[in-house]
């Protein structure tokens, strides 16, 4: 069998799979007006690290959503293990399992760039209240690069694109957000600790070819670290 990327973070089930981890989740959403009355979707939620410390630390309502089901499974694990009540479903972000103006805050740590963003931008607004938010961590191209490189990071993601931070802002302002910031994340600045670990649910059968998927995915960050760079877009 041949795994993707995404295969191989939800057969270890890693939580906190995204640039920054929790210890980044908690800094964006500590700027944020959250409390026990705010409505939060978590798009392309993993195995759930976020929305069970969103629905701990700030009491909020939490729905939290992703289209690999063993990822939801592990969510799910993880919510009824910590007495939690995060609604959490199999879903696609393209086609969002939501009525329209539900939620005061759509977070997506890096998801939207696995998806066709030109479909999940605006379902992302739809299901936005008027004056609500989109936080999002993505990956951007930083400067341009040869196709053939270019095409080793797409397909080894499965990406359908790859922006720079102004295309970024091109799709998001085309959804009809009209103030956007964009903060660029150096990972270099920041020293996880022991806190803030990624942490593993593992499938009962891990593969060998998945440690390989794994080394590959840091053998690409590593070769590219100029090259691809990570945003934390804020956009209402
Ligand atoms: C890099 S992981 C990040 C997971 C989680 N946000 C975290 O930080 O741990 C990307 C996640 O997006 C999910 N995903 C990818 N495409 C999706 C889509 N179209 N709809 C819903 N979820 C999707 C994957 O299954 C995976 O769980």
């Amino acid at each position: 069998m041949k795994y993707t990327y995404l295969d191989c973070l939800a057969l270890f089930g890693v939580g906190g799979a995204h640039p920054g981890g929790l210890q980044l989740t908690k800094k964006i959403l500590a700027k944020e007006n959250i409390n026990g009355d705010t409505a939060l979707l978590e798009v392309g939620c993993g195995t759930g690290q976020t929305a069970a410390y969103l629905a701990q630390q700030y009491g909020c309502s939490v729905s939290a959503l992703d289209n690999n089901s063993i990822m939801v499974e592990k969510a799910q694990q993880r919510f009824s293990s910590l007495d939690l009540p995060i609604d959490a479903k199999v879903g696609d972000t393209e086609n969002l399992p939501y009525p329209d103006k539900k939620f005061d805050i759509v977070l997506s740590e890096s998801v939207i760039s696995f998806t066709n963003l030109i479909s999940t931008i605006p379902e992302i607004k739809r299901v936005l209240k008027q004056n609500g938010k989109l936080l999002a961590i993505e990956t951007v191209l930083e400067q341009s690069i040869p196709e053939e490189e270019r095409s080793q990071i797409v397909d080894f993601y499965s990406f359908p694109q790859l922006l720079t931070e102004g295309e970024w802002v091109k799709a998001f302002r085309d959804a009809e957000f009209h103030r956007i910031d964009a903060t660029k994340y150096e990972p270099r600045l920041e020293q996880v600790d022991e806190q803030h670990a990624a942490d593993y649910s593992l499938s009962e059968t891990i593969d060998d070819a998945l440690l390989e998927i794994q080394g590959k995915h840091e053998e690409i960050m590593q070769r590219n670290k100029d090259k691809l760079g990570f945003r934390i877009f804020r956009c209402s």
